[in-house]
């Protein structure tokens, strides 16, 4: 763009041009990317954001993108929120670290009372971590380890669901149900056991057509899969509360009360996942209040900080905290405290100690910027937001229906999948082969180029995934709309 005075912008546009090079030459110099085949930017420029504002994210050439899957179903409260920031820069500069081996610091504590205070039931016990793999990590150790302690040592195994991902280390990579990445590092801690996940548009023929009986049945495969592997060797089941992976599934009516049922009867924990699902995405602090179950552990991450500064946890019951000791203790008879080191802890009331932990697990920032961020939860009323827009986000979504790709429209909340097909009669899906060219060749590009951050994955069948900011309305809903309407029209043409 030239001004009036000519020179001066074409130079800076010059440096700007340049800088913007450097980055790039750099980033494939030095960078690797997560789940990506760097290869395919052998020849291309990678994506580079350089900032966010609201429900929109910027590249370094100043466009602008919707950001309709919040980083990474992360962003709840949206980009550049100043108050997020500076929360973390003042409890920097107060104290910036110290760990919770043995010792606790203020945030970590008020955070711990407030999530108690959103979470359903009794999970009264919050454990720390800095993400959603170690969170899940942390729910099976403690299960395992639980066990041993009131006596029932042959309980390792973990059932989860077909398709599902609960994240990568080792752990939890072992109760992911995809086996496309898991396969390279075989062999797998062993105990996961995997049965159906709720994808009602691919139930099988003897319960299609009919969610209840479907969702009885997907349970109830919980109760054979127990059965199967002796209820003696099993310590829990991992389900999210809407499936992720796979392109949003939620649970048939039933389905919880009913996996609640066999978990009691066989004294089996259940683990609520909530990684993606916790902090507004289904319009409750957590999923499983949406769903009306009591999860005997829940798994958290993501939107805890809306990405702010990394954070995640667990949050337990009482009943399970008790074989380690109770850690309550009676304030007023309460002095100074007792240091035993840090295998044991100071604070180690009862007989055991849960032998697990990490350095930035519940970092001093992380939780300043936790509590900032429910502050603008209850100030802005976003579960409301979302209570009160996600029918008109579903209607959105659902006008494109119309498409011939589009063979289903799935999800709860601000929490969609939308399946593409080959043949809507028949629900025919892409070969390997089709499915790479359209979502890696095609759609991927098109739609970043289009403008929309979204998803297009294949790990189950084709969808693409949008979970947007908590604070979208119907012009964001009209934006995605839009853009998906002309790529997937696009994408038909090519097939
Ligand atoms: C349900 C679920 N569990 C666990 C994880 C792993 O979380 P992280 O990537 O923070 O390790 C994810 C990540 O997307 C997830 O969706």
């Amino acid at each position: 763009m030239s001004t009036p005075h000519g020179t001066g912008d074409s130079r800076g546009e010059a440096r700007q041009e340049a800088a913007q090079r450097h980055l790039q030459a750099t980033a494939h110099r030095h960078l690797w990317l997560h789940f990506t085949r760097m290869s395919s930017y052998a020849e291309a420029n990678m994506p580079v954001i350089v900032r966010g504002s609201g429900q929109y994210v910027y590249d370094e050439r100043g466009k602008r993108y919707l950001d309709g899957l919040s980083g990474l179903f992360v962003s709840q409260v949206g980009h550049g929120r100043a108050e997020l920031a500076e929360a973390g820069a003042r409890q920097a500069s107060e104290l910036a670290y110290f760990p919770l081996w043995s010792y606790a610091h203020p945030r970590a504590i008020e955070l711990a009372e407030r999530l108690a205070a959103l979470a359903p039931g009794q999970l009264n016990r919050v454990f720390f971590t800095t993400s959603g793999s170690e969170a899940v990590e942390s729910a099976w150790k403690l299960a395992k380890q639980y066990f041993k302690r009131i006596g029932q040592p042959g309980r390792y195994k973990v059932i989860s669901r077909e398709i599902a991902y609960h994240g990568t280390s080792m752990g939890a990579l072992a109760i992911t149900g995809l086996p496309g990445i898991k396969e390279p590092f075989e062999p797998m801690t062993p105990g996961g056991v995997r049965v159906p996940n709720t994808n009602f548009y691919r139930a099988p023929h003897f319960v299609a057509g009919d969610l209840e009986a479907f969702g009885r049945w997907a349970a109830d495969e919980i109760e054979r899969a127990i059965e199967r592997e002796g209820p003696e060797s099993v310590a829990a089941v991992f389900l999210e509360p809407v499936q992720n992976s796979g392109g949003c599934f939620p649970p048939p009516p039933g389905y919880f009360p009913r996996v609640r049922e066999i978990c009691d009867r066989y004294g089996v924990l259940l683990v609520s996942d909530e990684v993606i699902c916790a902090f507004g995405r289904l319009g409750y602090y957590f999923g499983s209040q949406r769903y009306g179950y009591q999860p005997d552990i829940i798994t958290f991450a993501k939107g805890v900080t809306s990405g702010y500064s990394p954070l995640g946890g667990m949050m337990v019951s009482d009943a399970l905290m008790e074989p380690f000791g109770s850690g309550r203790a009676d304030i007023s008879g309460f002095e100074s405290p007792r240091h035993v080191g840090h295998a044991e802890g100071p604070g180690s009331g009862g007989t055991a100690t849960f032998l697990h932990g990490v350095t930035f697990a519940g970092h001093p920032v992380s939780c300043a910027v936790a509590l900032a961020n429910l502050d603008v939860f209850e100030k802005e009323d976003l579960l409301g937001n979302v209570r009160s827009h996600e029918a008109a986000f579903r209607a959105t979504l659902e006008k494109l229906s119309d498409l011939p790709i589009v063979g289903d429209i799935r999800g709860d909340g601000y929490f969609y999948g939308i399946e593409l097909v080959k043949d809507k009669a028949t629900r025919e899906t892409f070969t390997d082969e089709e499915s790479e060219r359209l979502l890696r060749g095609f759609l991927s590009p098109a739609l970043y180029d289009a403008g929309l951050i979204c998803r297009a994955d294949d790990r189950g069948d084709p969808v693409i995934q949008l979970s947007p900011p908590l604070t979208c309305t119907q012009e964001h809903f009209d934006e995605m709309e839009q853009i998906l309407r002309s790529v997937l029209t696009e994408a038909w043409s090519q097939l």
